[in-house]
């Protein structure tokens, strides 16, 4: 049987009391087998981050449980690097932290499985953002880390550096072994990297579609293939999409693929 990583039962959270709380979350059920590259696509204020935050054990769900199978780390839009620190301080602290004792030479290979042994001596502002994120990938794995939670990593990265971290995060996480929850609100790349894509829409935030992406590895962000799959996400998202006042009240039907 697959090994589960990560699950979220019933998950609901709610924001603000009284009459017309924020439903961030509704009845959220989510399982992440070990080894498994889930991606999470869908519209702003959705409840991605909220997710993960629970999901993290960094906020707690108004409803549901959460279970956890290994440690978990977190990567965000920005890198969030130290930055007194260079790069092979910011690693080598999170081993610290941890109460590794030899560091050095875990610190290198750190470095080199995110292909930075010829930076370890820059502080944050000597390197660019995707190298930055390069470090933050490096820092997940020095804290131990078998799940990534990865909001938004790519957000703020121009197109050719996100299309070549694509290439790294993958080759990354499958030679570490990594399991990975990827948000992000660009449906190419969940297809690109997903081995699964889940579908979120709001008001209520929730799940409305999944689709097993069927293709091979590596994929192209621009491929055919790709992109008939996002436009098959595309129909569902705005199949689902609501006014942000609209139908708090109930909660639709899930959508089927
Ligand atoms: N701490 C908070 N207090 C109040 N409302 C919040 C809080 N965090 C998130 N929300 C609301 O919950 C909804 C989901 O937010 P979020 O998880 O950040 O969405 P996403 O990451 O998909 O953009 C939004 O309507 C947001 O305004
Ligand atoms: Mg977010």
């Amino acid at each position: 049987m697959t090994k589960t990583a990560l699950t979220l039962r019933g998950v609901s959270r709610s924001f603000g009391g009284g009459a017309d709380p924020v439903v961030a979350m509704s009845d959220v059920d989510l399982t992440l087998a070990a080894g498994e590259f889930l991606t999470v696509v869908g519209a702003s204020g959705c409840g991605k981050s909220t997710m993960h935050g629970i999901a993290a054990g960094l906020e707690e769900p108004t409803t549901g449980a959460v279970e956890l199978n290994g440690t978990v780390a977190l990567m965000f839009q920005d890198a969030t690097l130290l930055p007194w620190l260079t790069a092979r301080g910011n690693i080598e602290l999170a081993l610290r932290l941890r109460g590794v004792r030899d560091r050095g030479a875990e610190v290198d290979r750190l470095l080199a499985v995110v292909r930075l042994q010829d930076w370890g001596d820059k502080r944050p502002h000597e390197l660019s953002g995707g190298m930055r994120q390069r470090v933050a990938l490096a820092r997940c794995l020095a804290q131990g880390a078998d799940i990534v939670l990865m909001d938004e990593p790519l957000g703020a990265l121009d197109a050719m550096t996100r299309d070549h971290l694509h290439d790294e995060i993958e080759r990354v996480v499958g030679s570490e072994g990594l399991s990975v929850i990827f948000v992000t609100h660009n449906v190419r790349e969940a297809v690109r990297l997903g081995d699964r894509v889940v579908l979120m829409a709001n008001n209520p935030g929730r799940i409305v579609y999944e689709l097993d992406v069927d293709l091979p590895r590596p994929r192209r962000m621009d491929s055919a293939e790709v992109a008939t799959r996002a436009a098959d996400l595309m129909d569902h998202l705005r199949g689902t999409a609501t006014e942000p006042t609209a139908s708090r009240q109930h909660l639709p039907e899930r959508v089927s693929p």
